[in-house]
């Protein structure tokens, strides 16, 4: 059943920074400190932690589980974990979410080398906003240009992961891991002279009860779980290269909390520039490739700050993409008994098509269009609304439900190294709590689709 010849993290140190590079990436930077701030500061923050230690961590533990017991890509992780074929099918959904979120995150990541160079070609100093929301527009809608960049991405993602688990991907991320913290840091500090800092720090860390609502928590839970990268295979194919010997609930708590202080510190970094100018916060790709160019250049240091962003959501992206593209690699070449190259050379084809289709989409009169919108921006949806929840409610029913106990609790509690409450509180959370939770969000998500706020809804029965 198990395949020796996998490759695995070779320490606990290279596990944590490989998982937290798949769980850091773009949503922690341009999505989570918007979201904080929109939904009351550290009130949301609070929130979000809770659900993350609540919810979040058992459905990682989950995916965890299955792919350390099942030693196997996530199709297969599945199958050897349940004796049966039809659970594969979880597998196969987790993987087609993984291609779709890969599609998108490769366009975005090129687009950040473009602005490395241009970073280096001279900056945004003295640029106005509608200036930058014109180059932008420009070179999105040009199409070949962002093409050529997400080929460069690729290219570079693939070097990574031709050179297998260890030497590619767990070297990559523990160098990778703590620059991406230096650098945001470092940010953060220069931003501490800014005037707009005391804003941009409330904005985040002020608690505002008030701006809390339903909406708040099913934000947190959306953001913690597609954070942590859950539902998309990328954690199954990681955690069956965790070592026996490393206990899944000490990872999983220290990669949450890790992915939780970089979001802060993304926000502080980002958000104090953007109060100084009087500038209203957004998120994605308006705030950090219209709204915060200019604004970083006039910084002391700022062509060199420039470059440090754009680098910064290079190696988030990267580190995060590898955890995306490895789940494939790994699909293919145990699935078609092939050697890793030529299941690389599958998976590269098989993004280089989507990306393409992605990037297309955004050109002018383009026809790529799923239900009205442009692929690009229907994958992201479609994957984050169904696929993640979908995945991550599969994972914790079987663990908690279908898998032999004796199984979960060697899983969980690191052969009897972890206190037993422990292992029993997180199984109690997987059986009867995370299965009810994933379910509302999942409602209120296919609710939104047919336009229908489901908080709202239910307010109005209560009244
Ligand atoms: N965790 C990533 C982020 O926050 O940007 C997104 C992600 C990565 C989602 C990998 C799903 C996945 F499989």
């Amino acid at each position: 059943m198990a395949n020796n010849n996998r490759g695995s993290f070779s320490s606990k140190f290279g596990a944590i920074a490989a998982i937290a590079g798949s769980a850091v990436g773009l949503g922690n930077i341009w999505k989570f400190p918007y979201v904080a701030g929109e939904n009351g500061g550290a009130a949301f923050l609070l929130i979000y932690i809770g659900i993350t230690l609540l919810i979040s961590i058992p459905v990682l533990l989950a995916e965890f589980s299955i792919g350390r017991h099942g030693q196997g890509n996530a199709f297969r992780s599945f199958v050897n974990m349940t004796g049966k074929k039809g659970w594969g099918a979880i597998g196969i959904l987790e993987l087609l979410g993984a291609i779709f979120v890969l599609a998108s995150y490769c366009v975005i990541a090129g687009w950040s080398l473009e602005y490395i160079m241009r970073s280096v070609m001279g900056g945004f100093h003295g640029m106005t906003q509608t200036q930058m929301d014109v180059q932008f527009d420009m070179f999105v809608a040009s199409g070949w240009r962002p093409i050529v960049w997400m080929v460069v991405f690729l290219i570079i993602n693939s070097g990574v992961l031709g050179m297998g688990v260890t030497k590619g991907i767990e070297r990559c991320s523990k160098f990778m891991i703590p620059a991406l913290f230096c650098i945001l840091v470092m940010l953060a500090g220069v931003n501490l002279w800014q005037p707009g800092f005391q804003e941009g720090a409330a904005f985040i860390l002020k608690p505002n009860w008030s701006a809390v609502s339903g909406h708040t928590v099913l934000a947190a839970l959306g953001q913690s779980f597609f954070s942590l990268s859950i539902g998309m295979a990328a954690m199954i194919t990681y955690g069956s290269y965790i070592q026996r010997q490393e206990s899944l609930n000490g990872v999983g708590v220290i990669v949450s909390l890790a992915t939780v202080l970089m979001a802060i510190l993304a926000g502080l970094a980002i958000f104090p520039s953007v109060f100084s100018y009087g500038i209203e916060p957004t998120k994605g790709a308006d705030l950090v490739f219209k709204t915060l160019p200019p604004l970083f250049a006039e910084l002391p240091g700022g062509y060199f700050i420039s470059i440090l962003f754009f680098i910064l959501l290079f190696f988030a992206a990267l580190t995060t993409s590898l955890s995306i593209m490895e789940s494939l690699v790994a699909f293919f070449s145990e699935e078609l008994h092939i050697k890793r190259v030529w299941a690389l050379a599958i998976g590269f084809a098989i993004i280089l098509i989507s990306s393409t289709l992605c990037a297309m989409s955004q050109m002018p009169d383009s026809h790529i269009l799923v239900g009205g919108e442009t692929l690009f921006d229907w994958t992201d949806k479609f994957c984050s609304a169904y696929i993640l929840p979908l995945g991550g409610l599969a994972c914790v029913i079987l663990v908690g439900w279908f898998v032999p106990h004796h199984v979960v609790e060697h899983e969980l509690t690191s052969s009897g190294k972890t206190p037993l409450w422990i292992y029993k509180f997180i199984v109690f959370m997987m059986k009867y709590i995370c299965p009810v939770v994933i379910i509302i969000l999942l409602v209120n998500c296919i609710l939104d689709y047919f336009g229908v706020d489901m908080i709202a809804a239910l307010m109005s029965l209560i009244h």
